[in-house]
């Protein structure tokens, strides 16, 4: 039987994206994976087969199947940036009932998930976002992703105990902390009498309660702490309880982060 004549290709809208990216981000392989569906004749445009991998195509205008199946629609990737209040877990549920995160999370118009965590009575950045893959490779800990925390500390570190942070030797558990950057921005006397110190604490691991630990292992425990940079983005003048999406080029700064 004759086959059934199809009406040529819609040309190439204007908007659109290269297919292989398209068919990536709906999850179903690699770019390069993509490339080779395509070539291997398995992908169609609107029922026609594609082999010409740079083809741009719009998924909400043509239908695209692989091996007859339609291609997952991609999901949309967003990213935030959240000023953490102190008094929240990191978490979506909490079985002891403490106050979450989740509320915060449920005033924004699409799913997403916080990439690591800040302890309940710490306050600071925290990126929210869908996309699954760049957050487990931002969370791994290969990645060595610097994090800056403001760290009011009891008592008037030195600088022997300042250099014991940068050292890579201070033992917190049953290993040392990779080595930090350290510095001491002020002391002072509360009204209290005590005395308390402000440092900016850089670190690339995190594990848990890192700095809490690692100032407590010097002899000066954290009275408070902010985490005021992940990865090069700065949380800068974002007041607490607010989000804002992220500039391209910070999540550039993020991609760029673990690669
Ligand atoms: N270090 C801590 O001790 N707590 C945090 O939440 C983050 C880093």
């Amino acid at each position: 039987m004759a086959e059934k004549k199809r009406p040529a290709l819609k040309p190439a809208p204007e908007e659109g994206d290269r297919l292989q990216k398209v068919m990536a981000e709906a999850g179903l392989s690699s770019r390069r994976g993509a490339e080779r569906l395509i070539a291997e004749g398995r992908v169609r445009v609107d029922g026609r087969v594609v082999t010409r991998p740079g083809l741009k195509v719009d998924q909400s205008r043509s239908e695209i199947t692989v091996d007859g199946r339609p291609l997952p629609r991609a999901q949309k990737l967003h990213y935030y940036m959240f000023h953490k209040p102190s008094g929240y877990l990191t978490t979506l549920a909490d079985p002891q009932g403490r106050p979450t995160i989740k509320g915060y999370l449920d005033q924004l118009p699409v799913r997403v998930f916080p990439v690591g965590r800040l302890d309940m009575d710490v306050e600071g950045l925290l990126i929210l976002t869908n996309d699954g893959q760049l957050a487990k490779k931002l969370m791994h800990p290969s990645s060595r992703v610097p994090k800056t925390y403001w760290v009011k500390v009891a008592g008037h570190p030195d600088e022997q105990d300042l250099e014991k942070l940068r050292s890579g030797r201070l033992m917190i558990g049953e290993r040392p902390a990779a080595p930090g950057q350290a510095t001491l921005v002020k002391t002072a006397v509360d009204r209290a009498g005590q005395s308390r110190a402000w440092l900016l604490l850089t670190i690339t691991e995190g594990r848990h309660h890192q700095v809490k630990r690692m100032c407590s292992a010097i002899g000066h425990p954290v009275v408070k702490l902010k985490r005021v940079a992940y990865a090069g983005l700065e949380l800068g003048s974002l007041r607490r309880e607010a989000i804002r999406p992220l500039a391209p080029a910070e999540i550039r700064l993020l991609e760029g982060a673990v690669c």
